[in-house]
């Protein structure tokens, strides 16, 4: 495919850029053209951010499979569509071509179909990474059922929340997944789940390790018994449900500062064209590369740049099993050199942990198909983005440092690969249609250079969250109702004196470990649910791997007979109840809490003593007992 919106110098960035906020609708409106509708819109775009009601393309009928499938398959079909690559090296890897998928979608299509799934229908995919997961997922975006992958580190507890969140009556797994050296038993936990969800009217299994599993009758169905089925009926073609632009493609959980994950809302048509468009863009991606995005599909970086963005560019997308560093430090180069991989794209703290084992891992590597190199998740380290620079990329490929978000679904502010200019430690300018604002705390918009302030957008873009699932208002107050008409990410932001953007951080009660989004409250809350605990408060520090680290300040009710056994403890309650992702890194047990004279703890407080920056507490009279933080600062951990 040729993309007639590929910007291909700085020139024509400014050109397109100027379009976007000058005629946003033409400019979308051309961007749609090129890709497959059954019917076009009626208008481009109608919204208010108050609500918020926003609509792109309104009226236009579609199904993103016919774009990441169909329309390739004259041209392209014996083309890679997916490339995977097991978690052992002794295990072959496999390579589906357009035609393959195609098959493969149609075929499990049928089996959802057969299993009495509707359009609307919410299905919950846990599943690892196998090839059977993207499956699973173009399937129900085939017949209009709305699928919410849950990543495979989350626990029984946190399935469950989002089970009953979504009302999903659907899911589909496997035995086990394979991760590193470790089978995960992902059955077992989605039956732990479903003690507290009998609404669950079906669970499709797809037998990967040949873990032991209880298959439930009447519930529990195979899924290779299944396609056998489909098969006995002659595999017929399931013809692709036809979506209105605005109905939901998938509902993707992600924490925020309440204690309750949100499920993102994201639509069929705005999501397709946003989420190519930048793809496209930012990794300068050309007919016959080969993308290898290292990042889960549980987390929205997967969905987006493994699957739907890469397929609708009827591009060739590598998705891995297996562990940065598992079985050795050189994996992810092996996988470069064994693929030809032409555009990788990985995470700031993957870079750190593997820049950790030194240069040997990188002997005898050649890594010189790599053209294009691309992180995201967390501000990348200057240290970090050199050791990229130089060792993997040879200082020939671009680094485009990716800022987004699960809401905003594809990629807003990042330097496109040899096109506009990089620099270290900046995601640098929005794309075309991004239209990023700096606002203080009272709301008023920062203009100029070399400022900082709280990061909004002030125009929609087509893949803009939509809703949150089941509970529209929870949207409006999260993101639209903090800074008048205007989108507000959560995020600290400096732009410098060329206009550049850098992020700084969530200046929310949002964690970012190693990449991954973790709202202190909810970690707060599963510490709470220990029988021993009183109360506790969770705050992030820096973290040489993770970027941030987990600390919990916490108050017994008696004091432990062993510390580190209580520790232990709390760590079993988090994973537990939330998974091991969000286990707090240290515990500090304390006897209280800085808190305000209206019971308001003071967290900067307590930041600055897990920061280790004591010197900058600042004034502690208002509190109500300013002895304490001599007490906590003394006990730190
Ligand atoms: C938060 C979003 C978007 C996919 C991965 C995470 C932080 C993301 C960058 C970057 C600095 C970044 C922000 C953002 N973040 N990319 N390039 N530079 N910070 O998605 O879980 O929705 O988290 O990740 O704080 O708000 P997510």
């Amino acid at each position: 495919m040729s993309f007639p919106f590929q910007i291909k110098s700085l020139q024509e960035y400014n050109t397109a850029y100027a379009k976007s906020v000058e005629n946003p609708e033409q400019f979308w409106a051309d961007i749609a053209d090129t890709f497959m509708w059954r019917k076009k819109w009626d208008k481009v775009l109608e919204w208010d951010f108050k609500k918020p009601d926003i609509k792109w393309f309104i009226n236009g009928k579609l199904n993103i499979t016919e774009n990441c499938l169909d329309r390739h398959l004259a041209r392209s079909g014996d083309d890679p569509a997916i490339i995977w690559e097991p978690n052992s090296k002794d295990e072959p890897h496999k390579v589906l071509t357009y035609n393959d998928l195609h098959f493969r979608v149609n075929q499990f299509a049928n089996v959802l179909r057969n299993n009495g799934v509707k359009k609307g229908d919410r299905i919950c995919i846990y599943m690892g990474m196998v090839p059977e997961l993207p499956i699973a997922m173009l399937a129900c975006a085939r017949i209009g059922a709305i699928h919410s992958v849950i990543f495979g580190g989350f626990s029984a507890q946190s399935i469950a929340d989002r089970l009953q969140d979504a009302n999903a009556e659907f899911i589909i797994t496997c035995d086990g997944a394979y991760r590193g050296g470790k089978d995960i038993a992902l059955k077992n936990i989605i039956d732990d789940a479903l003690i507290a969800c009998a609404f669950v009217k079906r669970v499709i299994v797809f037998n990967r390790t040949h873990t032991p599993v209880s298959m439930i009758k009447g519930r529990d169905v195979w899924w290779d018994e299944e396609i056998q089925i489909v098969e006995e009926q002659g595999n017929p073609v399931m013809p692709a449900e036809e979506m209105d632009a605005e109905d939901p493609l998938f509902i993707l959980y992600t924490s925020g500062s309440t204690g309750k994950p949100k499920g993102v809302v994201h639509s069929s048509a705005g999501y397709m064209v946003y989420s190519t468009y930048s793809f496209v863009n930012v990794f300068q991606y050309q007919p016959g590369d080969v993308h290898f995005c290292t990042a889960d599909i549980g987390w929205i970086t997967g969905h987006t740049y493994i699957i739907y963005s890469v397929l609708c560019a009827g591009g060739t997308s590598l998705m891995y099993e297996g562990l940065p560093a598992w079985p050795d430090a050189g994996r992810l180069w092996d996988i470069v050199d064994k693929h030809k991989v032409n555009i990788l794209y990985t995470a700031p703290t993957a870079i750190r942990s593997l820049m950790a084992y030194g240069l040997e891992p990188l002997k005898g590597k050649s890594l010189d198909t790599l053209r294009v190199l691309g992180t995201v998740g967390e501000p990348i380290n200057e240290e970090a983005w050199h050791w990229y620079d130089e060792h993997i990329g040879k200082k020939r490929c671009p680094i485009v440092d990716t800022w987004w978000q699960t809401e905003t679904g594809g990629i807003m502010i990042s330097n496109l690969a040899g096109v506009t200019p990089s620099k270290p430690s900046y995601a640098t300018l929005p794309l075309p249609g991004i239209q990023p604002v700096l606002v203080d705390e009272q709301g008023k918009v920062i203009e100029g250079n070399d400022v900082s302030g709280n990061l909004c957008i002030r125009f929609p873009w087509p893949s803009v969250i939509r809703t949150t699932y089941g509970d529209h208002e929870r949207c409006r107050l999260n993101y639209f109702a903090t800074y008048h008409d205007l989108y507000f990410t959560g995020d600290g932001c400096y732009r410098d004196s060329q206009g550049q953007y850098r992020i700084t951080g969530r200046v929310d009660d949002v964690l970012n470990v190693s990449g991954h989004r973790i709202g202190t409250a909810e970690v707060e809350n599963a510490i709470n649910r220990h029988t021993g605990v009183l109360e506790s408060a969770v705050v992030g520090y820096p973290h040489d791997l993770k970027g941030q680290g987990i600390y919990a300040y916490v108050i017994l009710g008696h004091s432990p007979e062993d510390a580190n056994y209580m520790r232990a403890d709390i760590n079993q309650t988090v994973t537990r109840i939330i998974g091991a992702i969000a286990r707090p890194d240290k515990i500090q047990f304390v006897s209280g809490l800085p808190k305000t004279r209206s019971g308001k703890i003071m967290r900067r407080i307590l930041r600055k003593i897990a920061e280790n920056e004591m010197g900058s507490i600042g004034d502690t009279t208002t509190l109500l007992d300013p002895a304490v933080v001599e007490e906590i600062k003394a006990g730190r951990v």
